[in-house]
């Protein structure tokens, strides 16, 4: 399989992430995204002298990660990060690493007293030192900075070189620098959002190396579309077109690129929203001229699903049939050789285990997996290098409606693992019209923006109400909504009292077959987003 058509980023100023495995790695790069500048992320056993010489960047930031540098075979660096003459940036794990490969020394456990402790959480940081530092411009102003820690192991003795800028409480060399050779290193996190200023502390190390900020979603479209040209020829693409904004935003990126070439299948699984089906055909079909068949194949997808309630198993029936369906669809139009996908960046890291070892499955997502081996064709992904937040851009660069991109994601089988239980056309009828009023219901309070996603679950239980004077046994449903950055963590929703009260009792009116309104308030983890 082949993949390809992304905008050559050596074209670009490239920034190289070197990761030891932080749970925060990829905020990371979003924060040096959101300055304009690109980054990829690469774990740690991958970056040879040989790869970085081929990289070539501009500057280089140390995640942090859990290991511990005191320990024998712990993760390293290649030496030659340190000796190609830009700007080293140490967090957490990488300060430690740096002052320990640079002739410092770390410290392991908790240990109390001078040489600094394990710590986990808040933290405020004061200057120390002589200042001057820009890597600091603007910080301070208003005095101590709240910073966010999570180490075990401190640095007890820096590197020669070195000087302190900043302390905490616990943290003697919570903030240093060898100017000369312009290393940096910090013991907290500036990624969170529990360090309040630590995106400036990102600009300014991207200032500091020189970068210009030319990563832009404008320079992004124009090499995205010679890629796309390059790698597909005047050959056919085919693309599985969801309704979401990842494959809308690759659709509408195509069609630019090639035009008639691109076919859309939209498969309706009979499993989408109220009169989803409707608009996402007419808006591409209608509106943005792109060649769509909308495959009508609810009977095959609901005949199938018909009784079952295990969600694995609901997954892979509709994984299969996905498949079928649009092998059918495109033999129907004479085949093609590429099939283009939304894939993002944040599913091509995670593709990358770090440990190298296989991972749980928690839920088996299914999209379009396997179908370019099924069907001997090459992949286009012209997506590959961004995140979310810059494929909405990118769309609305494309000219996509700003209410298309800002839509919650919904996910490939539909509303199949929101009805628990036994799938019945009866209770999906019951969903889709109690998931169009909370929908309404968040729209009219203005709140649509500030959710990442927002559905209702059907319920597989009856319950007792009373409406009017007669007993009632109908279903129960659950409202869910999180906010998240990518949908890998998120939180509940904290809706008014008022508000959850007012859409319970609209949906009762307005919803035959639902009697009771519950409100899910289970963080991710522990629970996932989605109810199966
Ligand atoms: P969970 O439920 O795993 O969901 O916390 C995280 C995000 O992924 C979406 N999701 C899917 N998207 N195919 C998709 O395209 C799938 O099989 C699938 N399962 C979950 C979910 O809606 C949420 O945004």
């Amino acid at each position: 399989m082949n993949i390809a058509a992304v905008p050559d980023p050596a074209n670009h100023e490239r920034l190289l992430i070197i990761d030891f495995g932080s749970q925060v790695t990829q905020l990371i790069a979003r924060r040096l995204r959101e300055l304009n500048v690109y980054c990829e992320i690469h774990p740690f056993q991958n970056v040879t002298d040989a790869f970085l010489e081929e990289f070539a960047p501009k500057a280089v930031i140390l995640s942090g990660g859990p290991a511990s540098v005191v320990h024998d075979g712990s993760p390293r660096p290649p030496e030659s990060v340190f000796t190609r003459g830009v700007p080293v940036l140490g967090i957490c794990y990488g300060q430690q690493v740096m002052m320990e490969m640079l002739g410092g020394k770390v410290e392991g456990g908790k240990i109390s007293g001078g040489g600094g402790t394990a710590e986990f959480g808040r933290a405020f940081v004061e200057p120390s030192g002589g200042g001057g530092l820009g890597l600091l411009d603007g910080w301070f102003t208003d005095g101590p900075e709240q910073v966010w820690m999570s180490h075990g192991d401190h640095v007890s003795r820096l590197a020669p070189g070195f000087e302190v800028y900043g302390v905490s409480p616990n943290a003697p060399y919570a903030i240093t620098a060898d100017l000369s050779r312009r290393f940096f290193a910090v013991q907290f996190h500036p990624e969170v959002h529990h360090t309040p200023r630590g995106a400036k502390l990102y600009e300014n190390f991207v200032g500091l190396a020189g970068f210009t900020g030319d990563w832009t979603m404008g320079a992004y479209r124009e090499q995205a579309i010679d890629a796309i040209r390059a790698q597909v020829g005047d050959k056919r693409v085919i693309c599985a077109l969801s309704g979401g904004v990842d494959s809308s935003v690759a659709a509408a990126l195509l069609h630019e690129a090639v035009g008639d070439q691109l076919t859309c299948v939209f498969v309706d699984h009979g499993l989408l929203r109220l009169d989803e089906g409707v608009e996402v055909v007419e808006m591409f079909r209608d509106h943005m001229n792109l060649h769509v068949i909308h495959a009508e194949e609810q009977e095959l997808f609901l005949g199938e699903l018909d009784g079952v309630s295990d969600p694995e198993t609901k997954r892979k029936i509709i994984g299969r049939l996905f498949i079928d369906v649009f092998q059918k669809y495109a033999t129907r139009i004479g085949g093609a050789e590429f099939l283009a996908q939304g894939t993002l960046y944040p599913d091509v890291i995670e593709s990358v285990s770090f440990s190298g070892g296989p991972s749980v499955t928690i839920k088996s997502h299914h999209n379009v997996g396997g179908l370019p081996e099924k069907m001997g064709m090459t992949l286009v992904e012209p997506l590959r290098e961004l995140f979310k937040d810059e494929v909405r851009a990118l769309g609305r660069e494309l000219g996509l409606p700003d209410h298309f991109i800002a839509r919650h994601p919904f996910p490939g089988p539909g509303l199949a693992i929101r009805c628990p239980g036994e799938i019945t056309r009866a209770k999906l009828d019951i969903l889709r019209q109690a998931d169009a009023v909370y929908i309404d219901q968040i729209r009219k309070h203005g709140l649509y923006d500030e959710i990442w996603q927002a559905f209702v679950a059907i319920l597989p239980v009856r319950t007792v109400g009373v409406m009017g004077d007669g007993r009632t046994y109908d279903f129960a449903c659950a409202l869910r909504a999180v906010t998240s950055v990518d949908g890998m963590t998120a939180d509940y929703y904290p809706f008014s009292h008022e508000f959850l009260g007012e859409t319970a009792t609209r949906i009762i009116n307005e919803v035959p077959g639902i009697n009771r309104v519950t409100y899910d308030i289970t963080s991710k983890p522990p629970g996932t987003i989605e109810w199966e």
